[in-house]
């Protein structure tokens, strides 16, 4: 079992990370509750698996614990879930002092935190993050979010949890594809900036994914420390700093926008590919050694990211067009006043944002990527 702490003035938490700490969430969150009742939000996949679990848990240190169980999937952070959420809620009468438990993925994660953000003017709340994107990055940094028809995440409040327990022996029960989505952001860390890292995940990453404990753990660690120190450092994104997590999102989300946000290609696979995009525009531009690109893309295929573009959607089918990513890329709530923004790299561990891209360049290196 290993500690990150998550230092904010005045609202420091801690991220536990081990295993069958869904056992003992009742015994790590005692101390830190105000009053002997907590409600958990939970998804319609995760309250079979592990609902009981926790509920139990609580149960044994004298907590009373309702279940809420909302959908799986990203619908359940539509504003119409919200307001049926909030309304179950409050059926169950909570006080100031009730905490929420966000039992699931990042989607239970974000609404649930927005939940609590508000729920009587903000309650406290715990999460227990149960896929591998959630306990190294949704659940660290305090965002929480709802989707709107104007696109992802527009509503939100930056919304600290009391603590998170990240159990790694949950990740056995999750999916393969979603497995290596989150991977993906794990892999992240270390291209950042930590190149020990990186290559901790080109020797390890995949005994990892196979459920090495020890290694699970050492992962989700560094992950949370590397965010924690960034998130510490700027909480609310007002510096070029937190902005280095978007290493691969800004082609990630192009990619995603085409593919309708939805099943063909998970967050995570497009930031996988996204990432692999950004290493070689680096070396396209002369920032980076070619070298360090095809590291990147030859180690995320190994594990079986989908890093090339023809093979998105698993039947070569789809016909990427350089002109239309790019204006997905425009569109994007992260592209200030029509500038792009990309986080480029001088090698692996050394990324940098930039906002001066020229439009050629990165139509040069998109189409050479589709032909691929
Ligand atoms: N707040 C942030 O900083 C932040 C950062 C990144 C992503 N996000 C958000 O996170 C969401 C994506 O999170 P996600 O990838 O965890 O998706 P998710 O919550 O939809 O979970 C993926 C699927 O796995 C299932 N599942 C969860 N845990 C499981 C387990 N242990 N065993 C079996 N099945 C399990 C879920 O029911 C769901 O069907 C998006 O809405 C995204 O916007 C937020
Ligand atoms: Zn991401």
């Amino acid at each position: 079992m290993s500690t990150v702490t998550v230092s904010l003035a005045g609202r420091s938490y801690d991220i536990v990370i081990g295993p069958a700490l869904i056992d003992r969430v009742g015994e790590l969150s005692a101390r830190l509750l105000s009053s002997r009742r907590v409600i958990v939000v939970t998804d319609e996949t995760v309250a079979p698996l592990y609902g009981a679990r926790v509920y139990q848990s609580f149960k044994n240190a004298n907590v009373d614990a309702a279940i809420v169980v909302v959908p799986a999937g990203e619908s359940s952070k539509e504003f119409a879930s919200f307001e049926r959420l909030m309304n179950a809620l409050l059926d169950r009468r909570p006080d100031r002092k009730t905490a929420l438990v966000a039992l699931g993925g990042g989607v239970v994660g974000d609404l649930t935190g927005f939940a609590a953000a508000t729920l009587l003017r903000g309650v406290d709340f715990l999460q227990i993050p149960t896929t591998l994107l959630a306990q190294v990055d949704s659940s660290v940094g305090g965002k929480t979010g709802l989707n709107t028809r104007h696109g992802k995440n527009l509503i939100g409040a930056f919304y600290q949890p009391r603590l998170v327990l990240a159990d790694t022996e949950v990740l056995d029960t999750l999916p393969r594809r979603e497995l290596l989505a989150g991977y993906a952001e794990v892999a992240k860390y270390g291209l950042i900036d930590d190149a020990a890292f990186w290559a901790w995940c080109e020797q390890n990453g995949a005994a990892m994914m196979a459920g090495d404990p020890a290694r699970r753990t050492y992962a989700i660690e560094q992950s949370c420390r590397a965010k924690a120190r960034i998130v510490a450092a700027d909480e609310r994104e007002t510096t070029d700093l937190r902005a280095l997590l978007n290493l691969g999102h800004t082609f990630g989300h192009a990619l995603e926008a085409e593919t309708g946000f939805g099943p063909e290609l998970l967050h995570g696979e497009a930031v996988g590919a996204g990432m692999a995009l950004a290493f070689d525009l680096s070396a396209e531009l002369g920032l980076c050694p070619a070298e360090d690109a095809a590291r990147v893309r030859r180690h995320l295929a190994a594990v079986g990211l989908p890093v090339r573009l023809r093979g998105i959607g698993g039947d070569n089918s789809r016909s990427w067009d350089a002109t239309r990513l790019i204006e997905h890329m425009r569109g994007d709530k992260k592209a200030e006043a029509g500038k792009l923004t990309f986080i480029l790299a001088r090698g692996i561990g050394k990324t940098f944002v930039s906002r001066q891209v020229e439009e050629a360049a990165l139509h040069r290196l998109l189409d050479r990527a589709i032909a691929a």
